[in-house]
């Protein structure tokens, strides 16, 4: 899709669709009163014969008007003039593109871009929003489809975001550019998400970080093998591999934005590319879905590429431990004990809490290779944090508050939440082992906050943060399927980083 912005009355468009709103009831925006007034109060009199309420999602097309440039007016509800807020926004959006890509026009100018959400007073906000939500519409995966298949072409290939005055050009443009950079960072992440674990293995991850350096000068990226990782003591990651034929994979992206003296940012993410639950085996209910349990991995591709294209005067590194966790005869087993980079030892009491362990080595990586400013793991960790916070926040943890407070703000900006938990040491003693100096494993209060006490241990010198995002990383059912969060999170952090220094 190609995106435009534009200043100028919707009249005068010459276009194959005008997209306005009118709000809840049957009151016309200030866009909807232009063409009202252009066209003789065509649009007034449609309503009035209650075609469109102005309720939150509901559309009507209206055909050839005379008097208008246009082919067609697209009306979109937007409900409550005064509830016009973040998710009321988003809401009209979708259906917006919903429409507009049945329809048969080429090109469309946005009208909806123009309307002030409560709580924002920035276009930028506004484009950026609209464009996720019209990529997040959009998005199909259909490379695993058979030779048969043809994709639904899409007809709709131009869009014009639509702003008040020349003066919000730039802002606008601005959203433009950071949205298409998420957008892009988000269907890689979907993408890879989406791909089953017989594809997305280990080394394919390791490939694909090759191919996004190869497509960035400021990106660097690069491999370790089990070797290598046996090497520097990974005895914690190296556990979980065992059981699988796919050799693990530590890879290690680099975009180099900023100055050399600046302190990067680390991102870590879980890449388990399926999780079975090792010798303590899964049920098999829906175990497909753990082909997601490398979402973390997966937005720190996104993230990386995101900060990439929008080509961020900083430095972000990202760091993928990437392992299957099969059970066989050679896997590790309950009651084994591993001893991890850092030194520590761990006692094995479930195989199947192995992201926890693959991470441990990661976080002892970076303390040892990097001087970050701060470093965010991202995990589909914990089948409690979904229980906690189900699918709209993923849990929030962290040993800096000025960092988790960024997160937060950041996951407010774009609607990819998160929220606040604790890692307080009263709950360190349900690690206690008897053998090793942890257990893998807290019991069953507090399975989330556990697993991020355990991170905790290993990350004791850094500026640390943790997002456990089993909750956001997919969804299942009949619209199951990658989410690409905590992409949209973490490029705003990013953004807001790059603003806050300068
Ligand atoms: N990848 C899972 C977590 C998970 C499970 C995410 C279901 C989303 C849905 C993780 O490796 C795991 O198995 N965690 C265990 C930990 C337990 C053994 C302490 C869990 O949550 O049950
Ligand atoms: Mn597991
Ligand atoms: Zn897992």
């Amino acid at each position: 899709m190609e995106y435009l912005v534009k200043s100028g009355s919707p009249e005068k468009q010459r276009v194959g669709c005008v997209v306005v709103g009118v709000f809840d009831r049957r009151k016309l925006t200030q866009q909807a009163r232009a063409l009202d007034f252009a066209a003789d109060g065509l649009l007034s009199s449609i309503l009035r014969r209650g075609d469109l309420d102005g309720k939150l999602g509901d559309t009507a097309v209206l055909h050839n008007v005379e008097e208008l440039l246009c082919d067609r007016v697209l009306l979109v509800g937007c409900g409550k003039e005064r509830e016009f807020n973040d998710r009321a926004y988003e809401k009209a959006c979708a259906a917006a593109i919903k429409q507009l890509s049945a329809l048969g026009g080429v090109d469309a100018a946005f009208y909806l871009t123009e309307q002030n959400v409560r709580g924002r007073d920035d276009f930028a906000w506004q484009v950026k929003s609209a464009l996720l939500t019209v990529e997040e519409n959009l998005y199909r995966f259909d490379t695993c489809r058979g030779q048969g298949f043809e994709s639904p072409r899409q007809k709709l290939t131009r869009l014009v975001f639509q702003v008040p005055r020349r003066s919000d050009l730039r802002a606008a443009e601005r959203g433009v550019n950071e949205g298409r950079a998420t957008a892009a960072g988000l269907k890689r992440a979907k993408d890879l998400g989406n791909l089953p674990a017989n594809i997305c293995t280990p080394s394919y991850l390791a490939d694909n970080a090759k191919e996004l350096a190869g497509a960035h000068d400021k990106l660097k990226t690069s491999v370790l093998g089990e070797d290598e990782m046996a090497e520097l003591g990974m005895g914690a990651l190296l556990g979980v591999s065992r059981g699988s034929r796919q050799p693990a994979r530590l890879i290690v992206m680099e975009y180099n934005g900023g100055a050399k003296k600046d302190k990067p940012i680390v991102l870590v993410g879980k890449g388990v590319t399926f999780d079975s639950g090792g010798i303590s085996i899964k049920p098999s209910a829906a175990m497909d879905e753990m082909k997601y349990d490398m979402g973390g991995a997966a937005s720190v591709f996104g993230a990386v590429e995101a900060a990439a294209e929008m080509n961020l005067p900083q430095n972000v590194v990202g760091v993928v431990p990437a392992v299957e966790n099969l059970p066989d005869g050679d896997a590790y087993r309950p009651g084994d004990i591993l001893t991890s980079m850092s030194g520590q030892t761990i006692e094995i009491l479930n195989t199947d809490a192995e992201g926890r362990l693959a991470l441990a080595d990661a976080l002892t990586y970076v303390e040892r290779h990097y001087d970050p400013d701060a470093v965010i793991d991202m995990a589909t960790l914990t089948g409690a944090a979904l229980v906690a916070l189900g699918s709209q926040a993923a849990a929030l943890y962290g040993n800096n508050s000025p960092l988790r407070r960024a997160l937060r703000d950041a996951g407010d900006t774009v609607g990819d939440r998160a929220w606040p938990m604790p890692v307080w040491d009263e709950y360190q003693e349900q690690l206690d082992s008897n053998f090793a100096d942890m257990a893998n494993v807290g019991g069953h209060l507090a399975g989330s906050v556990t697993a991020a006490c355990f991170l905790n241990r290993f990350a004791r010198k850094l500026r640390w943060a943790h997002l456990d995002i089993a909750g956001v990383a997919w969804k299942s059912g009949s619209e199951k399927g990658a989410t690409g969060r905590p992409v949209g999170l973490l490029t705003q952090y990013l953004i807001d980083r790059t603003h806050d220094d300068a």
